[in-house]
């Protein structure tokens, strides 16, 4: 057990620190950079003869659990923004428990780290009985929903023994990038983001690299919040799911409540929570809604909210209000991107919280890795 760590103490860590590496083998093979005269585009050989029935698809349908699902939201915005088809969520105990709507016009695209999760895998036999195509993202070849899809990526993450999801989490981010530049095709219109997206694709390990190095800053983090009750994580658009992720971490892991939430809501409720106790962190990384984060950061600091803001490298002095603002600058990379470098520190923090108070990092209290009851 001890070989398999390596130098670490703990899985989580390894996973947390081996990202560079397993994002690398995600991509591995799938992009092309091209010639002087040849286009960047993107291979996803799993999904080659149905990429036209997807792009005729009157809706993109993303299913999942737990990080699998917060994966799937980052990805959103992207998937939307590039393939033009309209894409909502389902969390898969919730399609299931409604019978909601799955029509077979439909892709449904089931993501899961196990590929073996009991609700993800109902919601599959939900979907294929109501004619959809189903699309599976996994980590784990002959897994249960990977032989169930008609067709699917795997992530190659390589295996992860965690049970707080962290590298798989990263490349599944990744991959549904590259769904949404196989789906999006050569429509002239995107050429320029979708090439700069693929630049961004190819860098972002070194990205990694760089923002793994707030190990220490997000350990001093961690000792100044040993002993909150709670924390919130505020973020929108591309990280709104940065938020649910580096919550659900530290509430998993670090046993300590935590809510992610969108900042776009915080007016119409969270707010009442604000005081110079409660512990918030915002995301505020240089995106579309970087004003607007901005602003929501005034309205905290106006309520002498506790702060710590997550922003691009040379933004801190536009984004904090006062001395008492903490900083966690990360490096900026394409905005569809962004969220895999955001998660890092809290990923960081998440752990460092657990060993700090003591718990089980890699085997917290009541979970499992894989959840094959419903
Ligand atoms: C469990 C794990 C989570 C995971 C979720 C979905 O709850 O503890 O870490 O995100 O299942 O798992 P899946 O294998 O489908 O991604």
């Amino acid at each position: 057990e001890q070989i398999n760590k390596g130098n670490y103490e703990h899985y989580m860590q390894k996973e947390i620190h081996e990202q560079p590496e397993s994002l690398t083998t995600t991509m591995r093979g799938r992009l092309i950079r091209g010639g002087s005269s040849k286009a960047k585009t993107v291979l996803l050989g799993g999904l080659k003869d149905h990429l036209k029935t997807i792009r005729r698809s009157r809706r993109i349908v993303f299913v999942g659990c737990g990080t699998s699902y917060n994966a799937a939201l980052a990805a959103r915005p992207i998937l939307e923004e590039l393939s033009g088809v309209p894409v909502t969520m389902e969390i898969a105990s919730d399609l299931v428990d409604r019978q909601g709507p799955i029509y077979r016009e439909d892709t449904a695209v089931f993501v899961s780290q196990s590929g073996e999760t009991a609700d993800t895998l109902h919601a599959l036999e939900y979907a294929l009985e109501n004619g959809a195509l189903c699309v599976g993202i996994t980590n784990t070849v002959g897994s249960a929903i990977a032989r169930h899809t008609h067709c699917g990526v795997h992530i190659n993450a390589g295996a992860e023994i965690g049970v707080a999801s962290t590298k798989a989490y990263t490349s599944q981010m990744v991959v549904m990038a590259m769904l949404a530049l196989a789906i999006g095709g050569d429509a002239i219109s995107s050429q320029a983001k979708r090439d700069a997206i693929i630049d961004g694709l190819f860098d972002l390990p070194n990205k990694v690299r760089e923002v793994l190095k707030l190990d220490q800053e997000m350990k001093d983090l961690a000792k100044q919040l040993i002993a909150e009750q709670s924390l919130l994580v505020f973020g929108r658009g591309y990280n709104y799911a940065t938020a649910l992720e580096g919550a659900l971490k530290v509430k998993e892991v670090a046993l300590m409540h935590s809510e992610g939430m969108l900042a776009g809501e915080m007016k119409h409720g969270p707010l009442a929570l604000v005081d110079e106790n409660l512990p918030i962190i915002v995301i505020a990384t240089h995106d579309a809604c970087f004003s607007k984060q901005q602003s929501v950061i005034q309205q905290l600091h106006a309520r002498k909210g506790r702060l710590i803001v997550m922003c691009s490298k040379g933004d801190a002095a536009s984004v904090c209000p006062g001395q008492s603002c903490r900083v966690i600058e990360v490096p900026q990379v394409e905005d569809c991107l962004q969220p895999v470098v955001n998660i890092v520190p809290l990923q960081l923090l998440a752990y460092h919280l657990t060993v700090l108070r003591g718990y089980n990092v890699d085997q917290p209290r009541n979970l499992a890795k894989s959840v094959t009851t419903q």
